[in-house]
């Protein structure tokens, strides 16, 4: 589908309530299927991908009822049912890696699928871990199908060369069904959210530095209230900054600070941000985003900065093309791996936009600021974030663009444009 988009008539005014968060909403339906009892989750993502964990639970023998719109409760034994379908994980790469982690240490037998683009996606940065605890995975070439044979898993001290919240998430699920101690380290640390809910649900996890270490553990069924996604709040806010005179107010919006990369971005480029009314909700920070229009300056996005902002980097390179100056992005290499290559798709699409741009092996240059010219069709290469990416770039080209593949936004924000048009 194409989807046209056209500079708006006058500045983005007003509040959006950002719709729930995608890794929280794996979490709570993954977890709440490994606790005995019922579990209640509000505010659960609506995105094609969580709804993926969510039938992959229920094929494995777990309950799921949606009590109104937005809240749904889980029933489980705490024990899965060997299921009798292979279990269909879509788009999502974190239904895949979480889900491996789990069925490794399981007495049965099962398959992981996924869909052209997650079948081409790494998957030995889950194999390996795995099996060094004595797992029994088959990939061919070290993708997608996996077919696991649950087995006796022994807990180990990994040491992860990524930062990787899925690979991290993985090896402590499995943890939770193997023998002794597993404990994890990461060079950075990557999105926590995993080690957060696993506590709120009484498992034996702590977290010192960039290592988790979790014993093996029962789940207690709870009530999770999930925030909204800041993954999704970064298009409104890169919007904010860019559309001339834009001041908007951003609710309930997940400010745990393995995420909040994009805000440390904004401020070194000088944006105005502000933070309004902090809580904390189910164990994870949370608040309202004032974003206004503002003049950016470039700035320099590396190390322990990627993780907590890997998901928002095509967003901020469209932000990058209105700051002063250069914005360098370094140590990305993994960008290339998520729902597209990335940074080539990025680099590739900004510049028919007319961006100076230029991909490197680990990342991208921008020089700006530049005027962003349209009147021509760019592709979201099956990808939500380089769609909803390239939309906000549509806000400020001088003629409107073609999005060729814009359906892909249903994967993590299927309310995405109904929300911009609120504003404008
Ligand atoms: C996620 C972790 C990140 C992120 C993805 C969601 C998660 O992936 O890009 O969208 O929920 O754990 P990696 O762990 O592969 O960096």
């Amino acid at each position: 589908m194409i989807k046209f988009v056209s500079p708006p008539k006058k500045s983005l005014k007003g509040f959006v309530t950002i719709p729930s968060d995608k890794s929280l909403s794996h979490r709570a339906v993954i977890f709440s299927s490994l606790a005995n009892g019922t579990s209640v989750i509000n505010n659960f993502s609506k995105g094609a991908d969580p709804l993926s964990s969510l039938a992959v639970c229920k094929a494995l023998g777990v309950q799921a009822e949606f009590k109104n719109d937005d809240s749904i409760e889980i029933t489980s034994s705490g024990i899965l049912q060997k299921p009798f379908v292979s279990l269909d994980c879509g788009n999502s790469g974190t239904t895949m890696r979480l889900m491996a982690g789990i069925l490794a240490g399981q007495g049965f037998k099962s398959t992981l699928t996924g869909d052209e683009s997650l079948s081409k996606r790494p998957m030995r940065r889950v194999i390996e871990p795995l099996s060094l605890m004595g797992a029994d995975i088959q990939a061919p070439n070290g993708h997608a199908p996996l077919t696991i044979s649950g087995k006796k898993l022994c807990g180990i001290d990994y040491v992860s060369k990524l930062a990787s919240a899925q690979v991290k998430s993985c090896v402590l699920l499995a943890g939770l069904f193997a023998q002794g101690v597993t404990s994890f380290t990461e060079p950075y640390l990557s999105r926590n959210h995993t080690e957060i809910m696993l506590k709120y649900m009484g498992a034996d996890i702590r977290t010192e530095g960039c290592t988790s270490i979790i014993k093996p553990s029962n789940l207690s069924p709870v009530n999770i209230d999930i925030c909204g996604d800041i993954s999704s709040a970064a298009f409104f806010i890169a919007a904010g900054l860019i559309v001339p005179g834009s001041d908007i107010i951003l609710k309930h919006v997940g400010l745990n600070p393995t995420r909040t990369g994009i805000i440390d971005v904004v401020k070194m480029m000088g944006g105005q941000l502000q933070i309004l009314d902090e809580t904390i909700k189910s164990g994870e920070p949370a608040g309202d985003i004032r974003v206004q229009y503002s003049d950016l300056k470039g700035c320099v996005i590396e190390k322990d900065l990627i993780p907590r902002l890997i998901d928002e980097l095509p967003v901020i390179a469209v932000l990058a093309t209105q700051a002063q100056g250069e914005t360098i992005v370094k140590n990305a290499e993994d960008l290339r791996n998520k729902e597209s290559d990335r940074i080539k798709a990025v680099v590739g699409e900004l510049t028919k936009l007319g961006a100076n741009i230029k991909e490197t092996p680990d990342g991208f240059i921008v020089c700006g600021k530049s005027p962003l010219t349209g009147g021509v069709q760019v592709e979201a290469f099956h990808d939500h974030r380089l769609a909803m990416s390239l939309y906000v770039a549509g806000l400020i080209c001088d003629k409107s663009i073609g999005i060729n593949g814009f359906e892909w936004v249903d994967i993590s924000f299927p309310e995405f444009e109904r929300l911009m048009n609120n504003l404008c």
